[in-house]
């Protein structure tokens, strides 16, 4: 299965990812590799700040083709199991709920990619507010940063909330054993 995690900064994709490879590996007894984006032009990207939202696009795509190039494909291929956090939606609910490019104009870009389609995808929906004082906590960012954060996350979830096709789970009044809980019991149905 290629399982794809999405969800704003702070939902906690990391510790459920890291989980549910585990998971995964025990209940199929399939070595399961556990990625992530951005993967090759992870400093590159994170760095550049100011950049026009069309040049994040690109540099995102093109990071995206070294990570299934490099990684995602080769391990679809040898039968592994793949879990990523972030994928194309990311760059749909960021670089246009975000940044407000275009959503038909992106959606055809990224069709034309030919990047493979997730199995399953996950989202983990969370209040923003919440989330945002957890990302601020891990990186102690100052003022200006939060009130501009804070917006974009907003916009940023707005839009995950629209996307279809996924397993969502409402993270906020759960814990992360519950929410854990709550990914098994809805992989199961894919088994
Ligand atoms: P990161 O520190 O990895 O955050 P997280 O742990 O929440 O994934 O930073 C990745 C950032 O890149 C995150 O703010 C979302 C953003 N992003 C996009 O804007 N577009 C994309 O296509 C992807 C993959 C990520």
């Amino acid at each position: 299965m290629f399982i794809t995690i999405e969800g704003i900064d702070g939902s906690g994709k990391t510790t459920q990812s890291q989980r549910l490879s585990e998971w995964l590996e025990e209940r199929m007894h399939t070595k399961t590799i556990r990625t992530y984006e951005p993967y090759a032009f992870r400093d590159v990207i994170l760095g550049s700040k100011g950049i026009s939202p069309m040049s994040e696009l690109l540099l995102f795509l093109a990071d995206r083709a070294e990570h299934v190039n490099n990684i995602i494909l080769p391990a679809i291929i040898n039968g592994h199991h793949v879990i990523c956090e972030r994928y194309n939606d990311s760059t749909l609910a960021y670089q246009c709920g975000g940044h407000g490019l275009n959503v038909s104009h992106v959606k055809s870009i990224i069709a034309s990619c030919k990047f493979p389609e997730p199995d399953v995808k996950i989202l983990l929906d969370i209040n923003p507010e919440l989330a945002y004082s957890r990302v601020k906590q891990r990186h102690n960012l100052n003022d200006k940063f939060e009130s501009e954060g804070l917006s974009l996350m907003k916009r940023v979830s707005e839009f995950y909330r629209t996307l279809a096709g996924y397993i969502v789970i409402h993270c906020e009044a759960m814990n992360e054993s519950d929410v854990f809980a709550k990914i098994t019991s809805e992989l199961e149905k894919y088994i």
